[in-house]
Formats: structure tokens, sequence, C-alpha cells
């Protein structure tokens, strides 16, 4: 009698894309660069006749919680790139804590504090401004839950939290996409005066939606990843 072999074949293991194949890290680093190059340069000038946003009336401090919040913003945004790169979190999970602690302390909960106060006194009117202290709040909370999450070590939370966070950090760049559109669009309909303030508010209204069903959809469709599990 010939013996029948049982075994079964070794799974077949996907070799793990590098960094480069991965059709999203370098566009969007390439994305957030061209951002940061275009707002940020006024802004180290601490020169306030640079300022892109004029000055509310009744709040002097203003143009320092401005910059104060743009330079927190930039290290939240620089930071989030890198902790989102899967090749970075596989390879040096080191870094991945240490920047993830720079984000959190040195760039999203200082940037999204200055945010809510800048908003209250939106020189763009009170709907923007009421947008913003609730894409500000949802920052700071997601960022807080993630990092809650990871202290508990309950990681697939953490990535859950995190991966809003994130999204939450691209507002004001996505807004800046959608304000083009924006003007465009409404261009017909207002007066000039009136037409800033209503560009302004449908391309946050448009940049926060956007953000939040994009993370929703990536956390529905993406398995989860082993360490989550
Ligand atoms: C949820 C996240 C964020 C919120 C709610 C927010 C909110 C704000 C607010 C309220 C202003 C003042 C203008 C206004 O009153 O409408 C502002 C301006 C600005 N923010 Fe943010 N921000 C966020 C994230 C960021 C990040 C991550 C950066 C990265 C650098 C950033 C960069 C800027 C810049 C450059 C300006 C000046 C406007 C300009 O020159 O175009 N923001 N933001």
């Amino acid at each position: 009698m010939t013996a029948v072999r049982t075994e079964t074949p070794p799974p077949v293991v996907q070799p793990r894309k590098t960094w480069w194949r991965r059709p999203w890290v370098a566009p969007l680093a390439l994305l957030v660069a061209a951002f940061l190059a275009y707002s940020v340069p006024p802004y180290l000038t601490l020169d306030p006749a640079q300022s892109r946003v004029p000055a509310p009336p009744g709040f002097a401090a203003h143009y320092g919680f401005l910059v104060a919040h743009i330079l927190f913003g930039t290290i939240a945004i620089v930071g989030v790139i890198l902790q989102v790169w899967p090749w970075l979190r596989r390879t040096h999970p080191v870094a991945h804590r240490r920047i993830g602690r720079v984000y959190v302390f040195g760039g999203a909960i200082p940037s999204a504090l200055m945010a809510l106060t800048i908003a209250l006194f939106s020189p763009f009117g009170p709907a923007a401004g009421v947008l913003n202290v609730v894409a500000a709040v949802l920052w700071l909370g997601f960022t807080i839950a993630g990092f809650r999450a990871i202290r508990q070590r309950r990681y697939a939370d953490h990535r859950r939290w995190m991966i809003r966070s994130f999204a939450m950090t691209m507002n004001t760049l996505l807004s800046r996409v959608y304000a083009p559109i924006a003007f465009i669009t409404l261009g017909p309909y207002y007066s000039e005066a009136a037409l800033f303030q209503a560009a302004s508010t449908l391309s946050g209204t448009l940049s926060l939606l956007t953000l939040l069903l994009f993370s929703q959809w990536w956390l529905d469709r993406k398995p989860k990843p082993a360490i989550a599990r």
C-alpha cells in the first residue's frame, strides 16, 4: 500500500512591500511638504503684517496664538507622516514610540489647544469658527484617546484613535485644497466680502466630513494588523 501524503503545503508568505512601493506614503509626504513650504514661511518672520489671517478685533494675542498653532501644527503634521509610515513602525518601534510622544505632546495637543482659542475669534465668521472649534476638539479628543489606549496596552484601540487623530491633523491642508473649488462654486452667489466667509465655511465643512468618512472607511476596510489583533 502506498503511503498517502497528508502534509499541507507551507503557507505562501507574501513579501512585504517596501516603503517606496506603497503608493500613498511618498505622495502624501510630498503633499505635506508642499503645504508647509507654502503656508508656514510668512509666520516665521513673526511679522503680523505678513499673516494671511486678518487680526480679529478684541483679541490682541491672536497673532501669537496663531504662530504657536502653526509651529506646533508643523511638528504634528511631520510627526504624523512618520507615524503612519508602515516601514518605520515595523522596523523602528522605539523611534515610533519617541516620535509618538513628540507628536502628542509637542505637536497635536498644543496645536489643537491654540486652534481652539483662535477659532473662537475667527475673522472668517461664526460658522467657520464653530466648525474649527469642533475640529479642534475632535483632534484633541482622538489624540488623547489614542495615547490613553497605548498606555493601557489596548493596541487595536490605539490604532483606531490614532488613525482618526491623523485624519484631523490633515484638516487645514485639505481645506486649503478645497478652498479654490469653494471660491469658484460660490463666487457667482456672494458679494466679495461675504464670499470669503462662505468659501471658508464650505471648504472647512467638506474637509472635516471627508476626513471623518475617509478614516472610518479606512478602518473598516483594512484588515487589522497582527499586533492590533
Ligand atoms: C483639526 C486641526 C486644525 C484646526 C481645527 C485648525 C484651526 C485653525 C484656525 C482656527 C486657524 C485660524 C484661521 C481661522 O480663524 O479660520 C488656522 C490657521 C492656520 N493653520 Fe490650522 N488648524 C488645524 C491643524 C493645522 C495643522 C496640522 C497645521 C500645520 C502646519 C495648520 C496650519 C495652519 C496655518 C498655516 C494657518 C494660517 C492660515 C493660512 O496662512 O492659510 N493647522 N488653523
